[in-house]
């Protein structure tokens, strides 16, 4: 009995999908995926909850469902999208106790680790995980998440990208088993928009591999803009009908915090409703006098004002095509995940370009992202770079640094290079790197300048050191030192097209 529940221990695979609206942690097992949503079924809202009087603060949905009474009322305040902001090294404090982003972080990652713990306890500890970042995240972020996870007492096993793990998640659903996906050739779109990023990824999957060939991620262009750009055209209307004018105007912070909330509840509703009514009480008051809202706005007047940011993501989308080479018809798969997807405009659109029959429905679009990264972890696929990365020498050949295949692994994925310095006219040496892509192209990736000196008269007398490996969070860095001048510069690059071999 004892022996059975430790295989069962050290056979499972945790993802877990930190999202800046919702989070949600998955398992697999070898044959089955479970994933830890609340009692509705849905994944917990990423809202924090302190209480004065309280030591730990109350998570997830409880707290979300409270934002509404409490939000205005003193020794209250609620945290949400802390994602957004968790690399911000600034201290916080909240009711007499200082924290980072990263420590309010960590409340969320220990909630999810507890839940499991409480509510579903015949599975192992969430002691390490597979946990998933949107696509611009980079070293700080990830320092900052693995940090955050830590604190929990979750080690993070890896990262992968949020949309490459949605990709994961979908094959699994569909295939049910490894065995019948290994012989797949398809390209997959997927346009990942939630709360606080959007991703588009597109991937190739081949000869039992699945690779990212193109990348783009943007912050503060989804949901939660959405949100504010909802409360500011609703702001507008009000001073209009009530002719207040705009340097008189200023919400209370409860009131603000009730009218994120009412807003994003009518955005949500506006994607299958033609109506839905704001009412709050006691909105705003000017010279003694009190003002309540009320509005009903229409999905028309919605759209107009979001149409924009709509279009422009759509055309992001068309972009990762371009930049990768890649048409419409080479397309076989159009995935639309996260809680923004569901605005009915960007579906039309998509259909617009794709047809409709290539979008696809997708019943567990809530849970895609951590299934794919359980999965991941599971099975413990190792990250693989998927073009060779290079340094351009000065008759503008590539010299390989790391190969297409090489697993990003921090234990093997460094190497340390010599090159001569050919121009030092300037007092600096230039390190370009460059990924090279099919057919002999290469993309300019990076440039490091490195000091070095310039009264040589011999040019190939300085020689520039150079170091360049993947750390722990995939990160790639070069490091760069010039023999003589020897002042050292370091580049990051994060951007780089991550693949994984299932097959
Ligand atoms: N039916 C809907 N129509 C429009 N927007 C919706 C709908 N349902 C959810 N949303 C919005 O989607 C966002 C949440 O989506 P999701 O849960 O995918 O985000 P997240 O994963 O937490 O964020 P991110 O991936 O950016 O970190 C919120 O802004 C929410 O208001
Ligand atoms: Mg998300």
């Amino acid at each position: 009995m004892s022996i059975s529940s430790n295989e069962t221990r050290s056979s499972i695979g945790f993802g877990i999908d930190f999202g800046t609206t919702n989070s949600v942690v998955s398992a697999f097992n070898g044959r089955q995926i479970t994933s830890f949503t609340d009692e509705n079924n849905l994944p917990h809202p990423s809202v924090i909850w302190f209480r004065g009087d309280e030591e730990e603060p109350v998570i997830g949905r409880e707290a979300k469902k409270n934002i509404r009474d409490y939000t205005n009322e003193p020794g209250h305040k609620f945290v949400r999208s802390i994602k957004s902001r968790i690399q911000e090294q600034q201290e916080i404090e909240i009711f007499g106790k200082v924290y980072y982003n990263a420590d309010i972080a960590s409340k969320i990652f220990q909630f999810l680790r507890k839940d499991i713990q409480n509510r579903f306890s015949s599975f192992p500890d969430l002691s390490e995980a597979v946990v998933t970042i949107p696509l611009y995240f980079g070293g700080r972020q990830r320092r900052a998440i693995r940090r955050a996870a830590e604190l929990a007492g979750i080690r993070v096993k890896t990262f992968i990208h949020e949309p490459f793990a949605a990709v994961i998640g979908y094959l699994f659903e569909k295939y049910q088993s490894l065995e019948k996906f290994k012989d797949l050739r398809k390209n997959i779109i997927v346009f990942d928009w939630g709360g606080g990023t959007l991703d588009i990824t597109l991937v190739q999957i081949a000869d039992g591999k699945i690779n990212e060939l193109g990348n783009a991620g943007f912050p503060n262009r989804a949901g939660d803009h959405f949100d504010e750009m909802l409360m500011n055209y609703l702001i507008s209307q009000f001073q209009d009908e009530n002719n207040i004018s705009s340097d008189d105007f200023l919400l209370n912070s409860g009131v603000a915090g009730i009218f994120q909330n009412d807003a994003e509840f009518s955005k949500i509703e506006l994607s299958d409703q033609d109506k839905s009514s704001i009412n709050i009480f006691d909105f705003f008051a000017l010279r003694n006098e009190s003002y309540d809202f009320f509005y009903a706005i229409k999905k028309e007047e919605f759209e107009s004002i979001i149409r924009k940011d709509v279009e422009d993501a759509v055309r992001n989308l068309m972009q990762v095509l371009n930049a990768s080479n890649t048409d419409i018809t080479q397309i076989h798969e159009v995935l639309l995940v996260g809680g923004t997807s569901k605005i009915p405009l960007l579906r039309e659109l998509v259909y617009e370009i794709f047809g409709i029959s290539k979008v696809i429905p997708i019943q567990n679009s809530n849970t895609l992202i951590s299934e794919g990264a359980a999965i991941i972890s599971f099975y413990n696929w190792q990250p693989y770079l998927v073009s060779p990365l290079c340094v351009q020498l000065s008759d503008d050949t590539l010299f390989k640094v790391f190969d297409a295949g090489d697993l990003l692994d921090p234990a093997f994925a460094q190497k340390e290079i010599t090159f001569f310095c050919t121009d030092n006219r300037s007092g600096e040496a230039h390190l370009i790197i460059s990924e090279q892509q099919d057919l002999g192209k290469s993309k300019e990736k990076t440039l490091l300048s490195v000091p070095v000196s310039k009264t040589l008269q011999n040019i190939y007398k300085e020689k520039i050191n150079s170091q360049f490996f993947f750390d722990e969070d995939l990160v790639f860095t070069v490091s760069a030192r010039g023999s003589i001048k020897g002042e050292a510069r370091q580049a990051f690059l994060q951007d780089v097209c991550y693949g994984l071999r299932f097959a």
